[in-house]
């Protein structure tokens, strides 16, 4: 029985440029959650694009001597294949160059323009393009764009204002009484300073260049290129057209799961637009930390992107996924490096995960033709195992409701580091030497072979290849009963199952050769 609906998106990026593995965190973390919580029973929707518009694709595409529509159409398609490479399995891909979306785009307008919410007037001020933002001389930092540090644009121009000040009691009393609403709470808090030090009425739109959308009732401008993107996340879910059943179905989204440098615009303006239309707003807006670089952040002019791509054909997909999923605690910043993955892998996947089922599956063909019967009743060493193993499921069941998903691997990594002891402290090897003592041998292979299976189906959001290695190694690929989340109850593996002994799921990388 479903447990009801869960609508998950993430940021839209721009295609300015590739994608990195900043970028690729984000996604996969998401991704991951879209499937553990289809595991757990619940019905998702999984949204992700890309944001089209405004000043800097415009210019970028000229000098590329494209039209932005070509030069978008490659860069677009280039995310798609990223995805796929990555396993990433979403329900809907939005670009805001959809007719599907402009119409929603301007129909949200054009009403705000109806009840008054915006205005006519001129704007005089100074502009961040490759940040599509606009800064008040006060917020600079030392002159500069504060989120990139690159230089700012003076701007004069006729444009449309939304009155975001007149909402912005309205959304403090919001975030008070939904305490759970931005997340982590340091990110909540500065949110709140920032309003209230005082809400100014945001400029939203532009007449200094073409690419975007035009507003219904005055076309020589251009919608904002920020309140263009963030109405993608209704947008996709048919809002305001005959096909709504979407909208109806997923709205309002359980969480919108952001890095920390755009939650302003999901945290404030958004919500003030929903508000300001009379829309629920979103359960959650969850900002993640960013992955760094020793030498700093990531970027084109200092040659030090690195393309997930390589990763992944250099390691498989599911170790790279699992090392950003693993690494960074969530909500705050990690460091990348390569040595890092490397050595995730061999002490997570390679030495515990792989190591526990080419052991015991290796044993079990050695001494009882692979073959489980039915395990005895424990001793204490037994039951600290199991009662870990069943209390596991719901620790990462909570981790992960609370976005805490490295805090979730961790816990399963300790199941899988408690079965590789259990085996070491049981040594089944010299139990295999004593005739009288093969029933406690079938016990303790029995056990940590049930522990594989809880820590597979646990794993398997993070890693999606790993499942249909292992159940053939465990002899169940055709019981698909024991693959779910319920069967996460002690003792489902039936007797007579037969182990066999497979491939090494995470061969071990040669440090030495990064
Ligand atoms: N187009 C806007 C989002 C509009 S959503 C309505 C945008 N795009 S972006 O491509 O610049 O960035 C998208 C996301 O990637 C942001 O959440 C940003 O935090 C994230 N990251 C970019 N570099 C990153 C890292 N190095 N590490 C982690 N996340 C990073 O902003």
């Amino acid at each position: 029985m479903s447990k009801g609906t869960f609508y998950i998106t993430t940021p839209i990026y721009y295609p300015s440029d590739n994608l990195h593995i900043g970028h690729a965190y984000t996604t996969v973390a998401a991704d991951t959650m879209a499937r553990f919580k289809k595991l757990t029973g619940h019905d998702v929707y999984f949204l992700t694009g890309s944001d089209e518009h405004g000043q800097k694709i415009e210019r970028t595409a000229k000098e590329k001597g494209e039209t932005p529509i070509e030069y978008v159409d490659k860069i677009v398609a280039g995310f798609q294949n990223l995805w796929d490479n990555l396993d990433v399995k979403y329900d809907d891909f939005i670009r805001t160059t959809e007719d599907r979306h402009k119409v929603v785009v301007q129909k949200f307008f054009q009403q705000l323009h109806e009840q008054g919410d915006i205005y006519k007037s001129a704007y005089k001020g100074l502009y961040c393009t490759p940040c599509e933002t606009f800064f008040t001389e006060y917020q600079l930092a030392e002159g500069k764009c504060p989120d990139c540090g690159r230089e700012v644009e003076e701007i004069e121009e006729e444009s449309y204002f939304f009155k975001m000040s007149k909402y912005a009691d309205r959304w403090l009393k919001f975030v008070e009484d939904n305490p759970s609403f931005i997340q982590p709470e340091t990110r909540r808090n500065e949110m709140i300073s920032f309003v209230k030090q005082g809400l100014e009425d945001l400029c939203v739109s532009r007449t200094t260049f073409d690419w975007g959308i035009k507003v219904p009732f005055d076309p020589k401008h251009v919608v904002y290129v920020w309140v263009d993107a963030l109405t993608n996340y209704i947008s996709a879910l048919g809002y305001d057209t005959d096909n709504d059943q979407l909208y109806q179905k997923y709205w309002p989204a359980n969480v919108h799961l952001v890095g920390k440098d755009i939650m302003r615009f999901h945290t404030i303006i958004w919500p003030i637009m929903l508000m300001a239309l009379k829309l629920p707003l979103p359960q959650k807006v969850v900002g993640h930390g960013w992955l760094l670089l020793a030498g700093g952040k990531m970027s084109k002019s200092k040659g030090n992107v690195v393309d997930p791509l390589v990763l992944v054909d250099k390691y498989g997909v599911d170790a790279v996924r699992y090392y950003l999923l693993r690494e960074l605690p969530f909500g705050s910043d990690g460091y990348y490096s390569e040595e890092a993955l490397a050595k995730r892998t061999n002490n997570d996947l390679a030495n515990d995960y792989g190591n526990l089922l080419s052991r015991s599956s290796s044993m079990l063909v050695k001494y009882q033709q692979g073959e489980l019967r039915k395990p005895t009743p424990e001793g204490d060493l037994d039951e600290e195992l199991i009662k870990l193993a069943v209390e596991t499921p719901k620790i990462v069941e909570q981790n992960m409701s609370n976005l805490q998903i490295s805090t979730a691997a961790e816990a399963i990594g300790k199941l899988v580091g408690r079965a590789n002891k259990y085996l070491e402290e049981t040594a089944p090897w010299s139990l295999a030497k004593d005739e009288s003592q093969a029933e406690r041998l079938n016990t303790v292979l029995y056990n940590v072979i049930e522990v594989m299976r809880f820590a597979t189906i646990m794993l398997s959001p993070f890693m999606p290849n790993i499942a249909e290695k292992v159940w053939p190694q465990m002899g169940i690929e055709d019981k698909p009963d024991l693959h779910t989340w319920e069967s996460l109850q002690w003792g489902q593996l039936p007797e007579g199952t037969v182990v066999k002994k497979g491939k090494v799921l995470f061969p071990r990388i040669d440090l030495s050769e990064i």
